[in-house]
């Protein structure tokens, strides 16, 4: 099977699993777990920040970050489109009491920082005082612009805001940068990663951070029943990860670039794959695409397809607008270590002949 429909498919390798196997434990409640205390030893270190805390998820990860640098009646300020925001089932808001304050992203994953400026509160009882700025990178798959992350944490720090990363797919963003993470989370007070996605582990994410600030999301972490006990099973899977799949995340790159060529051939398909684009394709089809998911599923490739109507798409074109095609599409690939660049062909090969 190839699948595409995310990074985080995949599956532990039979070497990954060899190391989970062997990984030496003990309850990490009682921080006796060792495989768990080398793995956030070795993310604080890679990523230069004081302390690191393993949790199951990503999700778990920013929310724990959300909770130790806000109070209720507090605001963080995110993307409309952050995971962090929109895509965590508003654990901020239900179980914080946090107000989330969306504002639009920016076509490069950045967020308009005369925008931040305005949505910042005044210290007058009427409002919710605004705590946190939140940022992600990758966004979408995309780099987000080094010196816009140094300027927005430098906006945050003056404002006396927090600054958190959701660097769920960091690892992408350091191979495109062809630096060390360390250099990109540097003006970044908190910084979530994920070992899930790209890195190829089968669960686990890692918070990063200042001491007190890691300290308290200890507590939430507690709190949320992400405090595990034998889980130096699944912190080795992160350890072997960030000691083998780091660096290999490139491959990634090139054949999702790969991919986006190879699509663009087809008539009626365009495939955006811009400069600072990493491991995700987004493809439009202009064409009917109601069968195609499942004509490629025959062909044991997975994706997943949304079809755009009406007022989703730019119907301006007569053609596109005509009743003969009441469903054009959109898709987002993702490659990983699961996909060969002989899948990218057979994808592409697939995509031609089903569509
Ligand atoms: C950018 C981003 N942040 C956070 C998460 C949450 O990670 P998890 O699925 O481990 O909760 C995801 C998941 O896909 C993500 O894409």
């Amino acid at each position: 099977v190839i699948d595409l429909r995310s990074d985080t498919v995949t599956r532990p390798s039979d070497a990954m699993r060899k190391v989970m196997y062997v990984a030496e434990v003990g309850d990490d409640v009682y921080n006796d777990d060792p495989t768990v205390t080398r793995l956030e030893h070795m993310t604080a270190e890679l990523l230069d920040k004081a302390a690191a805390m393993f949790v199951p998820s990503g999700t778990q990860s920013n929310l724990c970050a959300l909770l130790a640098h806000c109070n209720r009646g507090d605001e963080y300020i995110v993307g409309q489109h952050a995971h962090a925001y929109r895509y965590e089932a508003g654990g901020a808001a239900v179980l914080g009491g946090i107000q989330p304050q969306p504002l639009d992203f920016e076509a490069d994953g950045s967020i308009d920082l005369a925008a931040v400026q305005d949505a910042i509160k005044p210290d007058d009882p009427h409002f919710v005082r605004t705590k946190l700025l939140c940022l992600e990178n990758t966004r979408d798959g995309m780099v987000v612009p080094q010196d816009y992350m140094e300027r927005a944490a430098k906006f945050a720090s003056d404002r006396d805001l927090g600054v958190h990363l959701d660097g769920a797919r960091l690892w992408n963003a350091a191979v495109w940068h062809q630096v060390e993470p360390a250099e990109l989370v540097r003006p970044f007070d908190s910084v979530s990663v994920c070992l899930s996605k790209g890195m190829g582990a089968p669960i686990g994410s890692v918070l990063v951070g200042p001491n007190e600030l890691i300290a308290e999301a200890r507590w939430y972490r507690k709190m949320l029943g992400g405090a595990m006990r034998q889980a130096g099973v699944i912190a080795a899977a992160g350890i072997y990860a960030i000691e083998n799949n780091r660096h290999r995340i490139i491959d990634d790159h090139h054949n999702a670039r790969l991919l986006a060529s190879l699509l663009n051939e087809i008539e009626g398909v365009e495939a955006a794959y811009d400069e600072a684009q990493t491991n995700m394709v987004w493809v439009e089809f202009q064409r009917n695409v109601d069968h195609l998911a499942e004509r490629l599923s025959e062909e044991n490739i997975k994706v997943t397809v949304r079809t755009l109507s009406g007022s989703d798409g730019d119907n301006s074109d007569p053609v596109l607008a005509g009743a003969d095609i009441p469903s054009r599409g959109i898709a987002r690939l993702v490659t990983h270590l699961d996909v060969c660049t002989d899948d990218i062909r057979t994808v592409a090969k697939a995509v031609a002949a089903g569509y």
